[in-house]
């Protein structure tokens, strides 16, 4: 079942602490986000990529779209401040469609089986978002003193993508704009309509790159999928 991706790519990575966006920082001499653009590249059911990027560094990501003959991608829209301003900067621009994917850029991890089922839950009950359980036990802490232990068979660590109905989450991104309402994910602003959304079971390799830990991890990952 085919979809279109929308990648918010506009950040600072200010956790990372790098010099520029964390996307292009390279693993193996190729920046961060051409690993995840080429998984839809070659993924044969995704039909266009649409990327949010900084004003200041969208013709060096474009050149690099150009070299690497990244032909699904289809247009750019300008981020915004928050990363939900520049997911819905995307929505706006790309033109209607079935599913939409949204997808954090710095995940170049992501395996095709699970947006393939992404994809299929989200055409038939209009939103499914990528999961895994947790593996830690968690609890809750009120002054540094445990307050509560919390059921960890209900819990799971959400990830992107988040697969949706075009048409709802247009609505629900429109909507929280409207609502002066931030989450911090998409499945949160569908989630106020109570439209019920469902869980994908993803992979624990699908990590974002986020703080300097993680480039050590994404390259353990990389030297393990060469074996
Ligand atoms: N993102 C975006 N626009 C923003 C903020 C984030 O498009 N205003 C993108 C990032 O480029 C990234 C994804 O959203 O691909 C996930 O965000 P996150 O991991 O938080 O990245 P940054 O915001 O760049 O990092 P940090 O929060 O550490 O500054
Ligand atoms: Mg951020």
């Amino acid at each position: 079942m085919n979809y279109t991706v929308v990648l918010p790519a506009a950040g600072s990575g200010k956790r990372m602490k790098a010099d520029k966006n964390k996307l292009l920082l390279e693993l193996f001499g190729k920046p961060i986000f051409l690993y995840t653009l080429e998984v839809f590249q070659q993924d044969p059911n995704c039909d266009a990529i649409w990327l949010a990027v900084k004003e200041q560094e969208r013709d060096l990501i474009e050149s690099y779209v150009k070299s690497y003959q990244l032909t699904k991608v289809q247009g750019y829209a300008t981020g915004g401040t928050e990363r939900q301003d520049s997911v819905r900067a995307c929505l706006e621009a790309i033109p209607s469609c079935g599913v939409v994917l949204v997808h954090d850029a710095a995940r170049p991890f992501i395996d095709t089986a699970v947006i393939a089922n992404l994809v299929k839950t989200a055409n038939t009950s209009g939103a499914a978002i990528a999961a895994v359980p947790v593996k830690d036990t968690i609890k809750k802490a009120e002054k540094g003193i445990i307050s509560e232990t919390i059921d960890r068979n209900q819990l799971w660590m959400i990830q992107t993508p988040q697969a949706f109905r075009y048409s709802l989450i247009l609505k629900a991104a429109q909507a929280a704009y409207q609502d002066e309402f931030i989450g911090t994910d998409e499945a949160m602003l569908v989630e106020r309509l109570h439209h019920p959304v469902a869980i994908v079971e993803s992979t624990y390799e699908n990590i974002k790159m986020t703080t300097p830990d993680d480039l050590i991890y994404g390259k353990a990952i990389l030297e393990s999928r060469l074996q």
